[in-house]
């Protein structure tokens, strides 16, 4: 069947869309000008017809784009409390490496196919937004080869499928009011190339936990730091919890920048928070993923993606028992004790809010 003879399959806020050749991330902060929220929020609430307008045109290229919005305007924008795990992305301090808490107040994970379909969509987007918005980061990430990072490992392959996929990123009855929604985390890092490529394909192999050529997961080194495969798995009390990540390589070898753009989706925050402080404190801390020797952490953001009916009801006009107190924006996560009481979250610094 040919692709104008189809329906058109575009989901707003797919969350599972499918794995694109390109993606661009875009990071913006709303201004504080008279009208840039209103401008904001009903540009946000009628992102599903902008996303019609250019999918339509290639239906093969299956462009989707996610929307998520952080916690410091998540009050004004919305109207409303927020979910109860929204807070600014909090700085992970360890020995050696940190994550820093970089700002951001909406994301646009935008992801087709075909570039152009990508490009055309952000330009309408952004053409809507006007000076309501300033853009902090964009980022053109691409497929490389069998899904590989630009380190030259397959990234991704973990990743939950069938009904693991929503149980692992959709918010539920936890929240109800935000049910169908999901987290969103995002860290843009880049690499010393060189450094990588002078380790042998054992070191290499041994820091990701998993074999280069064919993908095969390593058993877990009984002692010393653990794999990047090892450190990145959270299991609480016997479950293991999964997030859904579309990370992307991004660069330029004329300018000397190679990177990786780490996206996660979850149901729970926590959950990539907890993943984080294995990878920059270390378990045993001090023993911290030696990914990081080689990936530096540039930025670090948090928001929520909810689902597209609450989206499009953003604009509606708000309901009469007045707008909501903006202060309950920041909740502070509560995650379980750790298990074996190693990581505690003493060592997470919450950034300070921008005024
Ligand atoms: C420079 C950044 C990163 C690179 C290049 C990278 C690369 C990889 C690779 C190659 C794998 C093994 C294959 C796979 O299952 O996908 C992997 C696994 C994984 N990574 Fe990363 N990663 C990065 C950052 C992160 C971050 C920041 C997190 C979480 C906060 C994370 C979470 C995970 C998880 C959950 C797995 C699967 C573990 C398992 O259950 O086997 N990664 N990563």
């Amino acid at each position: 069947m040919t692709s104008s003879a189809r329906r058109v399959p575009i989901e707003p806020q797919a969350v599972d869309a499918p794995l694109s050749g390109t993606a661009v991330f875009l990071v913006l902060t709303v201004r504080d000008a008279a009208g840039a929220f209103d401008t904001v929020r009903s540009t946000l609430a009628g992102v599903a017809d902008v996303l019609k307008n250019v999918a339509f045109r290639d239906l093969d290229a299956a462009l989707s784009c996610t929307v998520g919005i952080g916690a410091r305007v998540w009050g004004e924008l919305t109207r409303g409390p927020a979910p109860k795990e929204l807070h600014v992305f909090p700085a992970v301090v360890g020995d050696r490496h940190i994550a820093p808490s970089t700002p951001g107040d909406v994301l646009l994970h935008i992801r087709a196919a075909r570039r152009d379909l990508c490009f055309e969509f952000e330009r309408q987007l952004l053409d809507l937004l006007g000076d309501a918005v300033e853009v902090v980061d964009e980022t053109v990430g691409f497929r490389y080869f069998d899904v590989r990072d630009l380190l030259g490992f397959v990234d991704g392959t973990a990743n939950p499928v069938g009904q693991n996929l929503p149980d692992a990123t959709l918010v539920g009855d936890e929240d109800p009011a935000f049910a169908g929604g999901s987290y969103v985390v995002v860290q843009k890092y880049t690499h010393p190339l060189d450094r990588w490529r002078a380790l042998t394909t054992e070191q290499q192999e041994a820091i990701i936990g998993r074999t280069k050529a064919d993908n095969i997961e390593l058993d877990d080194a009984e002692t010393g730091q653990k794999s990047h495969k090892t450190l990145s798995t959270v299991v609480v009390d016997g479950a293991e919890h999964d997030i859904l990540r579309d990370n992307m390589p991004f660069g330029s070898p004329a300018g000397g920048e190679f990177g990786t753009y780490f996206i996660g989706y979850a149901r729970r925050l926590w959950v990539i928070e907890r993943m984080l402080q294995r990878m920059f404190i270390g378990d045993p801390p001090g023993l911290h993923d030696r990914l990081l020797d080689f990936s530096t952490a540039r930025t670090g953001s948090v928001f929520f993606a909810p689902s597209a009916a609450f989206l499009e009801a953003m604009d509606d006009d708000p309901a009469p028992s007045g707008p909501a107190d903006p202060a309950s924006a920041v909740v502070p996560a509560s995650p379980p004790e750790p298990a074996d009481g190693s990581l505690g979250l003493g060592s997470l610094q919450t950034a300070p809010e921008r005024t």
